[in-house]
């Protein structure tokens, strides 16, 4: 379906929970989520039932998200339903990687074609300051785990975070030398609550192209990522600038929140509940929310934050 500015909405993200066994700093507060009532989140069924309704639309890719969509005890389950849904061609999972150990193998089976792993920094230290308390070691099997199963595509998202992870640029560029992966640099985006960060740690995307000279430019494949390569690298490099240069025009997404809220915008505060419906009535609404989708985000810096009003793990990014 073509939305108001001539965007074919193709792609539907959808969250399954808020819950997460990290705490990442730029997503989500110290104490975690309140957690809601289970009355109130989408069921299953509800998600499976959105799911059909979208693709009825014409969406063709779905990307599960969360919080942390592995904690879910259902997911392999809820993965094996969404891909055999009809219209749905491509289905992509966000993970914090550290559950792929046991778990890679299980989503590939269950038809999940590609996984989006985050990886902010090489240092155990680090990766436990900024998650709060993951373990590096389990992120890395996780990422060796995926290779193994053998999924179509396997991309690595970096949060570029200034006076953090902004020495590690190159290390971190490396891993496209030494895993057959795509490594995203992301602009931190400033969140509703990711209130730890100064505004030195909001840089722009082109500290990458500076401290990576030896980039090559490579051909677009008209995703939201500007794509590069090192010399002799298996993989690409993706910089992708939410906040220095945002690519609305080109969004074709839209968002449905574990609780059932379709948001056409990720940095709006619009949201319309599909709680409850059967699938006619998510249809009407899903419509709904691709015609009332802005032209873009309106202005994001540090001093002009999100207008979400929700944190990253209950949006799914
Ligand atoms: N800014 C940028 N990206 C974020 N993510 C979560 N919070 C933010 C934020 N404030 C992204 C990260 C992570 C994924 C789950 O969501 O890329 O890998
Ligand atoms: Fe969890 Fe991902 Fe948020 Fe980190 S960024 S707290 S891993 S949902």
């Amino acid at each position: 379906m073509v939305d108001n500015y001539g965007r074919s909405i193709t792609y539907l993200r959808l969250s399954v929970t808020e819950l997460c066994n990290l705490r990442c700093r730029y997503c989500m507060p110290e104490d975690g989520v309140c957690k809601k009532r289970h009355e109130e989140m989408l069921t299953q069924e509800e998600m499976l039932t959105a799911i059909r309704a979208a693709a009825s639309l014409g969406v063709t890719k779905l990307r599960i998200t969360g919080g942390e969509p592995l904690v879910k005890p259902n997911i392999v389950e809820l993965c094996r339903e969404a891909a055999a849904t009809p219209g749905i061609e491509e289905l992509c999972l966000t993970t914090n990687g550290t559950l792929l150990p046991r778990l890679a193998g299980p989503l590939k089976a269950a038809g999940v074609h590609r996984l989006n792993i985050s990886l902010d920094t090489l240092n155990a230290d680090k990766y436990r300051f900024i998650t709060r308390r993951g373990e590096l070691e389990q992120a890395i099997a996780g990422i060796e785990a995926a290779l193994d199963a053998g999924f179509d595509k396997i991309k690595l998202n970096t949060v570029l975070i200034g006076g953090f992870n902004d020495d590690e640029i190159p290390a971190l560029a490396d891993l496209t030398r030494r895993w057959p992966v795509d490594l995203r640099f992301i602009e931190l985006m400033p969140m509703y609550d990711s209130g730890d960060f100064g505004p030195e740690a909001f840089l722009p995307y082109t500290v990458v192209t500076e401290r990576l000279p030896e980039l090559q430019s490579v051909a677009q494949d008209g995703g939201v990522a500007k794509l590069f390569r090192l010399p002799d690298a298996q993989g690409r490099i993706g910089l992708i600038s939410p906040v220095s240069a945002h690519f609305c025009a080109a969004c074709n997404r839209i968002r449905l929140t574990a609780d059932g809220r379709l948001k056409p915008c990720l940095h709006s505060a619009d949201e319309i509940s599909l709680k409850g419906l059967d699938e006619d009535g998510m249809r009407e609404k899903i419509r709904e929310a691709i015609l009332s989708k802005p032209q873009w985000h309106g202005e994001l810096n540090y001093y002009e934050r999100s207008r979400a009003h929700r944190n990253m793990n209950q949006i799914g990014g």
